[in-house]
């Protein structure tokens, strides 16, 4: 079974009671079941990760390489400001595809700009949880040559 890593960043374990005008009311453990499902109606394995903390984030990405077909991240605020990010996705092999929940196009500008994204295949945003969907479907027809 081909296997996909889902790895969300710095309080992305606070959604539910974190900003909810922005963020809607599921929790991340809501979400994470729900694509996992989601991956298994593709025959997919999802794995899901999160932490705080960019050296974790890092370790999980270099895991990644050879291990998972391929990355579903949210690199949460550390998108904003992460070269180690960007050089560890950089650094694998496997194919990393970006999510933003939020529009960060609409809010504050520091939000603009991605240092992860240049190194990720493509970009999600501004679609709430379904961009997590959406990630894992352009992964597997990656995987299976149906694009
Ligand atoms: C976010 C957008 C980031 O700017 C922010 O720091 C987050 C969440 C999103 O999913 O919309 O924590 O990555």
């Amino acid at each position: 079974m081909k296997k996909i890593l889902l790895l969300n960043g710095p309080n992305i374990n606070m959604l539910g009671t974190r900003e909810q005008d922005i963020y809607g009311m599921d929790t991340l453990e809501q979400i994470e079941k729900e694509v996992q499902e989601f991956g298994a109606s593709l025959n997919l394995q999802v794995d899901c990760y999160q932490s705080n903390h960019e050296g974790d984030l890092i370790d999980y990405i270099h895991q990644a390489h050879q291990t998972y077909n391929g990355v579903v991240f949210n690199p949460a605020a550390y998108t904003h400001t992460s070269v180690a990010l960007h050089d560890a996705i950089q650094a694998i092999d496997t194919p990393v595809v970006e999510v933003h929940l939020s529009n960060v196009h609409k809010r504050e500008s520091f939000r603009h700009i991605s240092y992860t994204a240049p190194a990720c295949i493509g970009q999600i945003i501004g679609l709430g949880k379904q961009g997590y969907f959406l990630a894992v479907q352009a992964l597997y027809d990656r995987l299976n040559n149906l694009h």
